[in-house]
């Protein structure tokens, strides 16, 4: 197929467009390179360096590529900067989204695989999450991407051969296993690559947010999916999209794991008895977010092969070993 991928530079987008490339999918990437890598770019592909809200640019770009199907996984994504920064953030991800939507929609392209993400159900009442929980969004940057599903499933209502998939990852994290991409955000603030650069004697330590939550350590709880079997499910999500059909899916493996066993995890992974220390709680954390993925388990036929801990942090302590300064 022909694929069009937004922020193929980023941590996700540059482990699907490997991963489709390797396929023998015919991948452009788009990426404003504000956040993304190029050195993160599979040299397969075809990279062109565009802000998605520049509609004229991307809806030429559509015109000329004509791609099957795209995969949009470009946004701003961290949590504490959306509530700093509210106006960038619903400009960058939904002003990118409507640009995206209407260059597809000039394009011809009726085939749409997104990026969102468990923060839109905010602090749900039942675990395991299912996807008909309520969306009650606690941060910006979850109401960003609330506001992108409803965009999508207005934008298919109004065109009847319109197909979508909207993928709620729950933490995504690790490394691909050939070594070749990693995680490198600036600044970082995800748990895994702060661990390891903890490890790597990069960081004095890792200062866990938060000891005091009604859960059985007290510190906070987390479903982690390994990036190589978070893409597995994209691959099954777009070989199954049918014209005039929409689904939303949550993608985990159904179990959390507390910042304390993740900390105990790398320590055994690393062999590096790094220091830990107790910090007050980070604004907008959930106590306990893990998903029930039966839906996308039946109906994508997908199941995550690679998301135990040990493997989600020696994939990406091998990529942070070899690369001590990310993309740098
Ligand atoms: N944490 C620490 N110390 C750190 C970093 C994180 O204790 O130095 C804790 C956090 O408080 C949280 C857990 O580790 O309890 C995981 O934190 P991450 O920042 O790695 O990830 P989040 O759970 O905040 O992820 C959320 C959503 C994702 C979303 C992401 C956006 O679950 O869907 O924010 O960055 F994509």
């Amino acid at each position: 197929m022909k694929l069009l991928v937004t922020g193929g530079a980023g941590y996700i987008g540059s482990h699907a467009v490997q991963r489709l490339v390797r396929d023998g999918h015919e991948v452009t990437v788009v990426d404003s390179l504000v956040t993304g890598h190029r050195a993160a770019v599979d040299p397969s592909a075809t990279l062109h360096e565009l802000d998605l809200r520049d509609t004229p640019a991307l809806t030429e770009l559509m015109l000329a590529t004509q791609p099957d199907a795209v995969l949009h996984f470009a946004a701003l994504s961290i949590v504490g900067e959306s509530v700093q920064q509210p106006l960038r953030y619903w400009d960058n991800n939904v002003g990118g989204a409507i640009s995206l939507l209407s260059a597809m929609a000039a394009g011809g392209v009726e085939r749409l695989i997104f990026s969102s993400t468990c923060s839109t159900y905010g602090e749900p009442e039942r675990m395991p999450i299912r996807e008909d929980a309520p969306q009650a969004p606690i941060n910006t940057y979850g109401r960003t991407k609330l506001a992108v599903e409803g965009l999508i499933q207005d934008h298919a209502a109004a065109r009847p051969g319109f197909s979508y998939a909207m993928l709620r990852y729950f933490n995504v994290a690790g490394c691909d296993r050939s070594g070749r991409l990693g995680e490198d955000h600036r600044p970082e603030t995800h748990l895994v690559p702060i661990v390891l650069q903890a490890a790597a004697g990069l960081r004095d330590g890792v200062a866990i947010f938060g000891t005091d939550y009604d859960t059985p350590d007290g510190t906070c709880v987390r479903d982690y999916l390994h990036v190589d079997d978070l893409v597995a499910a994209h691959v099954c999500a777009l070989e199954r999209l049918r014209p005039g059909r929409g689904d939303a899916l949550n993608l985990g493996v159904g179990r959390g794991y507390s910042v304390r066993e993740l900390l105990a995890v790398a320590k055994r992974v690393t062999g590096v008895d790094f220091p830990v220390t107790e910090a007050p709680r980070r604004s907008g954390d959930v106590p306990v977010l893990y998903a029930d993925p039966s839906r996308a388990l039946v109906r994508l036929g997908w199941a995550p092969e690679c998301s135990d801990l040990e493997t989600i942090l020696s994939s990406a302590w091998r990529w942070h070993q070899a690369h001590p300064e990310g993309y740098a």
